[in-house]
C-alpha cells in the first residue's frame, strides 16, 4: 500500500504582496470539515533574489514552477529557513540543486537536527541566530523569532527596504476558502481561527508569563511593519496589523478547543463510507 499524500486540488498563482515580494501559494484542505490552511512561502527579487522557505513535497512540481517563474534559478542568491519543519523546508534539496549560486541561510541548530536527512553543503551555508542580520544587495534582512512557533530554530525575517515580515508559523488561521488577504474576515471569526490555530501548534502558551509574553512580542511589532506575510494566513496590511498582534497577546489566558478525537474519527470514517462530507464540531474546551 502506497501511502501518497492527496496532491492539492486548486493551484493558486503567484501573488505580489508588496515591492519585489511575492507570495508563493498553496492551499490544504482539512480532513476535519470545509476548512482550508495556507502553505505559504515567499519569493524576494531585488538586486540579490531571495526565496523564503520552500514549499511542500506534495506541492514540489508547481512550487518550483511558482517559484521560477519569478527568478531565474541562476540569479537566486540565497535561501532562507525559518525551519526544519515539512511545510517549510519540502524542498530545500531541490531548490539547492537547482540553484547553483544561491547561499543557504539556516541556524547551526537547524544544520545539526536536520543532518540526517541532508548534507548540508557548509561552504554554502550561513549561519543567523535570532537578532542577526545580513545583507541581500540593495536591502538588509533581520531574522528575529516569531511571537509564536513550533521549533527551537525558527527564525522570522524583516525586509527593511519594504517593511515586510515573513511570520512563519504566526498569526496561522484556518479559512473556509482561499482569499488574497485578512481585511473581510469578520474580527471575532479571525480571533477564534488565530486561537485555535496559535494555542495547538506552540502548545506552551499556556506556561507563558504574560508580560515576559508582550516585551517577547514587542520585539516584532515595534519593528516598521508595513506587511506580515507568514505561512499559514493570507497577507495582514494595516491597520489590521496591530489588531492581529492583539490577538495574539491575548493566548496566554486563551481557552482553546480540544483537539479532534477518536470519537470525531469514527465519525470521519462514516462519512467517508457513505460519501458524506464531515464537518467537524469542536467539543467544549478540557475542564469547561
Ligand atoms: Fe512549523
Ligand atoms: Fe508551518
Amino acid at each position: 500500500m502506497a501511502f501518497e499524500p492527496e496532491k492539492p486540488e486548486t493551484t493558486h498563482p503567484p501573488l505580489k504582496v508588496a515591492d519585489d515580494t511575492y507570495l508563493i501559494q498553496q492551499t490544504q484542505k482539512a480532513a476535519i470539515g470545509p476548512l482550508w490552511v495556507y502553505l505559504n512561502s515567499l519569493v524576494i527579487k531585488g538586486s540579490e533574489p531571495i526565496v523564503v522557505d520552500t514549499g511542500t513535497p506534495v506541492n514540489r512540481e508547481q512550487w518550483l514552477k511558482d517559484v521560477f517563474s519569478i527568478v531565474d534559478p541562476g540569479d537566486v542568491r540565497w535561501i532562507f529557513l525559518s525551519h526544519d519543519d515539512v511545510d517549510h523546508a519540502g524542498n530545500m534539496r531541490e531548490i539547492m540543486e537547482a540553484c547553483p549560486n544561491a547561499t543557504l541561510v539556516v541556524t547551526w541548530f537547524f544544520t545539526e537536527r536536520h543532518a540526517s536527512e541532508f548534507g548540508f553543503p557548509f561552504d554554502r551555508c550561513r549561519w543567523v541566530n535570532d537578532g542577526d542580520s545580513f545583507k541581500a544587495g540593495d536591502r538588509t534582512l533581520t531574522a528575529l523569532t516569531p511571537p509564536l512557533f513550533d521549533s527551537p530554530v525558527t527564525r522570522g525575517l524583516y525586509d527593511d527596504r519594504t517593511g515586510v515580515y515573513w511570520a512563519v508559523d504566526t498569526f496561522a488561521t484556518p479559512l473556509p476558502g482561499p482569499m488574497d488577504h485578512m481585511d473581510d474576515v469578520p474580527k471575532e471569526d479571525w480571533q477564534q481561527g488565530i486561537t485555535m490555530f496559535n494555542c495547538w501548534n506552540s502548545p506552551w502558551f499556556k506556561m507563558l508569563d504574560q508580560d515576559k509574553f508582550e516585551q517577547h512580542v514587542d520585539r516584532t511589532q515595534k519593528l516598521e511593519l508595513e506587511l506580515i506575510a507568514s505561512c499559514h494566513s493570507p497577507v495582514i496590511r494595516k491597520p489590521r496589523i496591530d489588531e492581529a498582534f492583539s490577538m495574539i497577546r491575548a493566548l496566554p489566558s486563551a481557552t482553546p478547543p480540544a483537539q479532534p478525537n477518536q470519537g470525531d474519527l469514527d465519525d470521519l470514517m462514516h462519512a467517508i463510507a457513505n460519501g458524506e462530507e464531515y464537518v467537524w464540531e469542536p467539543a467544549p474546551p478540557p475542564g469547561a
